[in-house]
């Protein structure tokens, strides 16, 4: 074999194949035979404007060389991004516990990659965003997986007791590996966020075992329609150890293409560790990243920047009202309790991987098989996920045609 043994086990992510395809059929029809993307977590409604009109030099006439960063982001970006949870949720980082990354998926690759050794366990929800597993394997770890159980009536979203129980079994049974949780606070794609009481008793559990290490994927923690809640499981735990909070600007400012983050650790080991995994796969994290963290880490700007957000979650909870409302009437039943993200989760009426087929083949409408959201599919054949965060006149239209497909085929 000529490639590298493990890449054949890897799929290719269902998500970007689905859209990939859409792209191509599109390509020779006129816009209106189009068929309407909703497949990526993208935030189309989103306004980066007023972060772009503050960063001087890209408003400079002659642009200077763009030096690399510092391996971690530069030491103003970093406190920054400290001044930005203060900002938000009165809380203190010291500028030591932040590394700008390359987006969400570069905190996750970073943390993951720091601590999860040949044998351990990688314990993960039963609908979750399963790309960060991938890398672990590209990046050559051959660990077992654990999926916990919920239902539907949770969203799919563990309590804390499960949690804690199946971590703790693990953790006690495996006393010589390290049990690696990689979890949520706001779900892609159920579009249900963990309450506050609950994430605090697992960062507990965590605080009390040895051998268990919680990787907090934050990145929908603005795009709320209920509340905004502190999302940093570093600051609620006592010291630290054995926790990392990874974050990304992409969802709430609609800077997907801009890799955006941060990786958030108290604990200096695992932080120094992750740092070599950043260091030695993106080399350090573009200026461009760094400078966006300086804008909305600086307290002039908050107000605006403030403002974009409450406007986005406004639009977004119409786009969810609007999604769930017409697709209920048709039998569609959404299990996403409208907390926030940029997504409805719904059970559909025939195998969800057949049923994406026939929408984009007869409707034109692209959504996710739940599938996609599982290791192993077990419970994904019933759901779909929607995304919403696109111009409501389309998805008005995306609407509109799921129905009459529905209508038709019932
Ligand atoms: C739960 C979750 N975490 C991380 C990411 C990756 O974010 P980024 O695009 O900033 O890498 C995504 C992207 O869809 C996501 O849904």
């Amino acid at each position: 074999m000529r490639v590298y043994s493990v890449l054949p086990q890897i799929r290719y992510s269902i998500i970007r194949s689905i859209s990939e395809k859409v792209a191509a059929i599109n390509k020779s029809l006129p816009p209106e035979q189009q068929v309407i993307d909703l497949t990526m977590g993208q935030n189309m409604i989103g306004d980066p404007t007023c972060i772009f009109r503050k960063i001087a030099f890209l408003r400079d006439t002659k642009v200077p060389p763009f030096t690399y960063a510092p391996s971690l982001g530069t030491i103003s970006a970093r406190e920054s991004a400290s001044n930005f949870y203060d900002l938000w949720f009165k809380v203190k980082l010291e500028t030591d516990w932040i590394m700008i990354t390359d987006g969400g998926m570069g905190a996750l690759r970073n943390a993951l990659c720091s601590v999860v050794n040949d044998g351990d366990i990688v314990v993960i929800d039963p609908f979750t965003f399963t790309y960060p597993l991938d890398t672990l394997r590209v990046f050559g770890r051959k660990f077992r997986v654990e999926v916990l159980n919920s239902s539907e009536d949770l969203h799919f979203v563990p309590s804390a007791d499960t949690v804690i129980e199946s971590l703790g079994s693990l953790s006690q049974r495996n006393s010589d590996k390290m049990i690696i949780y990689y979890t949520q606070l706001g779900f892609n794609p159920q579009g249900a966020f963990r309450p506050r009481n609950e994430l605090k008793k697992i960062v507990e559990f965590v605080d009390d075992s040895k051998n268990v290490v919680l990787v907090n994927d934050i990145v929908y923690h603005l795009i709320r329609f209920d509340k905004f809640e502190m999302p940093l499981t570093s600051i609620m735990s006592s010291e630290g150890r054995n926790i990392f909070d990874c974050d990304a600007l992409s969802k709430p400012f609609s800077l997907m293409g801009c890799r955006v983050g941060a990786m958030i650790t108290r604990d200096k080991e695992l932080f120094e560790a992750a740092a070599k995994i950043q260091q030695y796969s993106i080399v350090s994290p573009n200026v461009i990243a760094c400078e966006i963290w300086n804008v909305v880490g600086n307290p002039e700007n908050f107000v605006e920047i403030e403002r974009a957000v409450k406007e986005l979650n406004q639009k977004l909870r119409e786009n969810f009202e609007i999604t769930r409302k017409t697709l209920e009437k048709l039998g569609l039943h959404s299990i996403s309790p409208g907390q926030g993200t940029l997504y409805v989760f719904i059970r559909t009426l025939e195998d969800s991987e057949k049923f994406v087929y026939n929408l984009i083949e007869r409707a034109k409408v692209a959504l996710v098989p739940g599938t996609a959201f599982e290791l192993t599919p077990k419970n994904g054949h019933k759901y779909a996920r929607i995304t919403i965060s696109v111009p409501r006149d389309l998805l008005q239209k995306a609407l509109e045609r799921i129905e009459c497909y529905i209508t038709q085929a019932t």
